[in-house]
């Protein structure tokens, strides 16, 4: 890990999940997003206890464990520090075995719920222009990885997209990264390319984004949509269960898959499944104890 200048008082901790930092005039800090595992927390305050930033403040970008569950640290090493997250992810910071219930759709088996009880946040985030620290940072809702995911823009117009926007190499390693609503997905990224900043960060890889270079990485990412909307919609000429269709996907795109990795693609697949019923364009029936989905045109 390492502590990286983007712009005037705003930084990042380049990590597996990379943080936002800001530091303000009085040694104070912010971090966005809070990374995976407590030993990933500890490397990320030895930084920033090396630059001599205090934490006080921690906005979560959403609920996803790598994003948050440091916070559970943080929280513990700095008493003083305060969480904010989005209002809308709001229900899975009090309650995260609904991240392990969404994968399993009932009560998750034991390794999809490494989650804890609840992460304790003290604000919760409205989009808009907010004051902390006597700084303004915008939040701009970005929905379709979550349904809360948000950005922020920090007082030096560097803007932190989370997981709203996959890195080349996400896509080149996973194939089909973690969606949840396809169509709010494609209208953010569609979005991005409009938000006023001048230098972007994606938690995964890739490093800081000029303005200019964004709409590429947004096609890039719009593009893979297409190709697995094309793929599924290949696979759906003869009717298939999620089921069959994860397993087609996954053979097809030589994709690896362990429990959670499993249940990641079958989420993603369902989100394809949901936006391609709405756009009228695969139909579903139930035969003999099973759900099957077809190509309808
Ligand atoms: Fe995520």
């Amino acid at each position: 890990m390492e502590l990286m200048k983007i712009n005037g008082n705003t930084y990042y901790i380049k990590a597996p999940t990379n943080a936002g930092v800001y530091l303000f005039n009085n040694g104070d800090c912010l971090l966005i997003d809070s990374c995976f595992t407590k030993s990933q927390a500890l490397q990320m305050d030895k930084i920033l206890k090396e630059n001599d930033f205090n934490l006080r403040y921690i906005i979560n970008t959403h609920t996803h464990l790598d994003h948050c569950r440091g916070n559970l640290y943080f929280q513990e090493a700095y008493p003083e520090c305060k969480v904010y997250a989005s209002e809308k992810e709001r229900p899975f910071m009090e309650n995260p075995y609904l991240l392990g219930a969404i994968f399993f759709s009932a009560s998750p088996l034991k390794h999809l719920n490494p989650a804890p009880l609840s992460f304790p946040v003290d604000h919760y985030l409205e989009p808009g222009i907010h004051k902390i620290g006597g700084q303004p940072f915008k939040v701009i809702p970005l929905p379709g990885h979550t349904r809360g995911h948000i950005g922020i823009v920090t007082p030096d117009r560097v803007c932190f997209l989370g997981d709203s926007l996959f890195s080349r190499q996400v896509i080149r390693k996973y194939s089909l990264p973690y969606l949840f609503d396809l169509e709010e997905s494609i209208k953010t990224l569609h979005f991005l390319p409009e938000i006023d900043a001048d230098h972007f960060l994606i938690s995964h890889e890739e490093g800081v984004i000029a303005s200019k270079d964004l709409p590429d990485l947004v096609n890039y990412n719009l593009a893979n949509i297409e190709k697995f909307q094309k793929q599924i919609l290949s696979l759906l000429q003869q009717p298939l269960t999620k089921e069959q269709l994860v397993k087609e996907i996954s053979l097809n795109n030589n994709i690896a898959l362990n429990l959670v990795e499993y249940h990641v693609i079958q989420t993603t697949v369902s989100a394809f499944l949901t936006y391609l019923n709405q756009k009228g364009l695969i139909a579903y029936t139930l035969d003999e104890g099973r759900l099957y989905f077809q190509h309808s045109m």
